[in-house]
């Protein structure tokens, strides 16, 4: 795994499209796996910029999102399928037949998974899994305790879970209680993750995510078993690192990039 440092959440986000503009001009049929939640927000911003300015284009790259609420429809404010509308693919240039998000009405969830892995394989697996991390450790919705072989499926969100996300819901429109989600062995099919991680409230999870012994009651450390993981976190999120005291490590000069520029490198 290969941890980067930034001072702050937009330059965290700022390197993270870089590595998704770098991807996409060497191969703009890149197949990406994008997340959800507040963390990845400035990126899309950043990502709607970038394209804007033609540095690279997503009109001939495929998508596979991470999860979908289960019991919810495409237009449903609540659906991550609404949400990646709003934050990214109205924006841009993109072929809507290679945006790919679970059904969340799906009347066969087994099924509707199935049918969601063989689209990842018969578009060649995903190049670049960009990740967010939940406070428990989950990564899509695979929550503790899921299984390292897992693949797509319904799975039911804990409580964990289902209060630190409340803020993105109203009372008239509670929050859907169950999910489904690529699995854990999905997301490490991936050829390369990037796990982005910002804001204290992330510490705790992102220290025991890289620290501690690989098990799955922190399901996000199973990334550990993966052979290219770039973790970029911001300062807050990486304050109880003991491998990022907040100095200069490693070798972020040899990349020869102007910004962002990391307050710490370092290979775990
Ligand atoms: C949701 C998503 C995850 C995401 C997590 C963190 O549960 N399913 O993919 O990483 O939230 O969200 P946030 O970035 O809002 O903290």
């Amino acid at each position: 795994m290969h941890l980067e440092v930034f001072a702050s959440a937009d330059e965290a986000a700022a390197r993270v499209v870089e590595m998704l503009v770098n991807r996409l001009t060497t191969k703009p049929t890149t197949v990406l796996g994008l997340p959800t939640g507040a963390t990845p927000l400035p990126v899309y911003k950043l990502l709607i910029q970038a394209i804007d300015r033609r540095q690279c284009t997503l009109g001939q790259a495929t998508i596979f999102n991470l999860d979908e609420y289960f019991g919810v429809g495409p237009d449903d404010p609540r659906s991550y399928a609404h949400y990646m509308r709003a934050a990214l693919f109205d924006h841009v240039n993109h072929r809507s037949d290679r945006i790919n998000i679970p059904n969340g009405l799906a009347e066969d969830p087994r099924a509707e998974s199935s049918r969601y892995e063989a689209a990842i394989s018969a578009a060649g697996g995903i190049d670049l899994m960009l990740l967010g991390l939940g406070r428990n450790g989950h990564i899509g919705f695979n929550e503790p305790g899921s299984p390292a072989m897992s693949r797509t499926r319904l799975v039911a969100l804990t409580d964990n879970t289902l209060s630190a996300n409340a803020r993105y819901f109203r009372p008239d429109a509670p929050a859907p209680r169950s999910a489904i989600t690529m699995g854990i062995a999905t997301i490490l099919s991936a050829r390369q993750i990037v796990l982005l991680v910002t804001g204290q409230s992330k510490a705790e999870a992102l220290r025991q995510t890289l620290e501690d012994p690989v098990s799955m009651q922190m399901p996000s450390s199973a990334l550990q078993l993966h052979n290219d993981v770039v973790v970029v976190a911001d300062s807050g999120a990486a304050s109880k690192l003991s491998v990022a005291d907040g100095s200069r490590k490693g070798t972020a000069g040899s990349r020869e990039r102007a910004q962002p520029e990391a307050m710490g490198v370092r290979s775990l």
